[in-house]
Parts: structure tokens; sequence; C-alpha cells
């Protein structure tokens, strides 16, 4: 395939940006888009040009480094990661659009490459458990709800890539937040710390500089692991409580 990518270069995090293009002549169908990027490298640097700076680890679609924008939608047009998407997916003759997550509280760093770590200052604000838990325990030693365990399950699924961000309006990471009270929540671990989770990371959450949620729902249609919007209402139930037994010192 002969394909055209117009490609977002920032020296760092203080330079302008601006839309590069460059035409890719021989492209695999069966390549990733990552490969894709990895061959535009070559040639870059080939003819002693700077490499397109961009973020990846697994490569497998777990780590959740990889993303980027893609014609205008987080991870690309598949509901999958960056990594996993192929160029199968595009057709001869396409021109591509690039760019990084564009939210406010993921400043970009170089080219493709934003810096994430607001999200490990939420988890840091409360995304985890103080139960010392020791070794695997046996299956079924500690009794928990078939439904709940499915649905903590779905929400432990979330790789923390930043779709959500990058694909909502307002810039809110509360799919993302929302994930991880979810998961912790409905399990007997992590019962212990559940006012002080939800409230810690809803903090950290506006102190980051994310915006607000107002159901829109563009972050789930572009979540690659299909975190459903049903886990802010959980965060919302859990906020209201905790935040009622803060208030009456309970
Ligand atoms: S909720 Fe989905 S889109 Fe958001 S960080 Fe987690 S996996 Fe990525
Ligand atoms: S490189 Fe790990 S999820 Fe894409």
């Amino acid at each position: 395939m002969k394909i055209t990518v117009n490609v977002w270069r920032q020296k760092d995090a203080t330079a302008k940006g601006a839309m590069v293009t460059y035409p890719l002549e021989s492209v695999d169908e069966h390549m990733s888009f990552l490969e894709m990027l990895d061959v535009l490298n070559e040639q870059l640097t080939i003819d002693g040009e700077d490499p397109v700076a961009f973020d990846s680890d697994c490569r497998e679609g777990i780590c959740g480094t990889c993303g980027v924008v893609i014609n205008g939608i987080p991870h690309g047009p598949e509901v999958t990661t960056t990594c996993q998407l192929h160029m199968r997916t595009f057709s001869d003759g396409d021109v591509i659009d690039i760019e990084p997550w564009r939210a406010g509280a993921f400043p970009v760093v170089k080219d493709l490459v934003v810096d994430r770590g607001a999200f490990d200052r939420i988890i840091q604000a409360g995304g985890y458990i103080s139960a010392p838990t020791g070794a695997a325990v046996e299956a079924n030693n500690i009794p928990v709800p078939k439904v709940d365990a499915d649905h903590a399950f779905e929400a432990a699924t979330c790789i923390g890539c930043g779709a959500c961000v990058a694909a909502c309006p307002n810039g809110s990471a509360m799919l993302f937040t929302a994930a991880k009270i979810t998961h912790l929540g409905l399990l007997p671990q992590g019962q212990p710390e559940r006012d002080s989770r939800v409230l810690g990371m809803v903090e950290q959450h506006d102190a980051e500089g994310f915006g607000g949620c107002t159901n829109i729902g563009e972050c789930t249609a572009a979540c690659p692991k299909g975190i459903p919007l049903d886990v802010i209402s959980r965060l919302n139930r859990d906020l209201l409580g905790a935040l009622s037994r803060e208030a009456i010192g309970s």
C-alpha cells in the first residue's frame, strides 16, 4: 500500500508544533500501526532526520502507553489500542492524520508522546488496598457474588491508556477514575478505604485539571477495553455516601 501520514511534530514541551506530511511507498497491510511508524522512523533516520517520538511497550494491548489520535479518533477507527490496530483497516492511497492525546492534563512531551503522570497521581491518591493479601488464597475462600466479581473484573481491565480523556469534550478522566474505584469497591478487600479512596481520587482528578463529567459518553465509545459508563454512576454513589458520612462525622 502507498499511504501518506500527517504527523504532529513538536520538538519539546514548549516548542510550537505542526503537522508534517510524509509519504510511505511500501506499507504491508499486515503491519500494525506502530510497525508502520517504525518504517517511517527507519526512513527518517536514513535521511538524517529526527525520528517521530511515540510511546509503546507491550504492543499487545496491555500496558496502555501507545495511544495516539488517528484521523481524529483516539486509537483510530477500530475499538482497540493503537498497537493492535493493523494497516489493513486502511486503504491504498489513504491520508492518515496522527496526533497526540489532546488534553490540558496530558501535556505534550515530544511529537506524539504526552505526560500521563496525572493518572499515576490519581492512583496514588487512593487506588490501592491496605489489606495484607499474602499469597494467593484458595479460590472461593472469600465469597464474592459472581455478579460483583464479573463487574469488578470488567472494571479492572482498564489499562490507563487515556483514550477516554482524549475523546471527552470536557477532558474528563472520570471513566478511568471510576473504573479503578469500581474495581476495588466491589471486592471485600477494597472496603476499608472505600470512602477515603473516592474522596482522594476525585480530589486529585480535579486538582490535575481534568474536566467534569456531563454524561456525553464519548469516553466509553473510545475505550479499547469497553469500560461501561455505569462505573461513573457507581463513583457518584460512593462519592455522595462518603461526603454524607464526612459531613455527619461518622
Ligand atoms: S477507561 Fe478505557 S479509555 Fe480510559 S484509561 Fe481505562 S482503558 Fe483507557
Ligand atoms: S503498546 Fe501496550 S497497549 Fe499498546
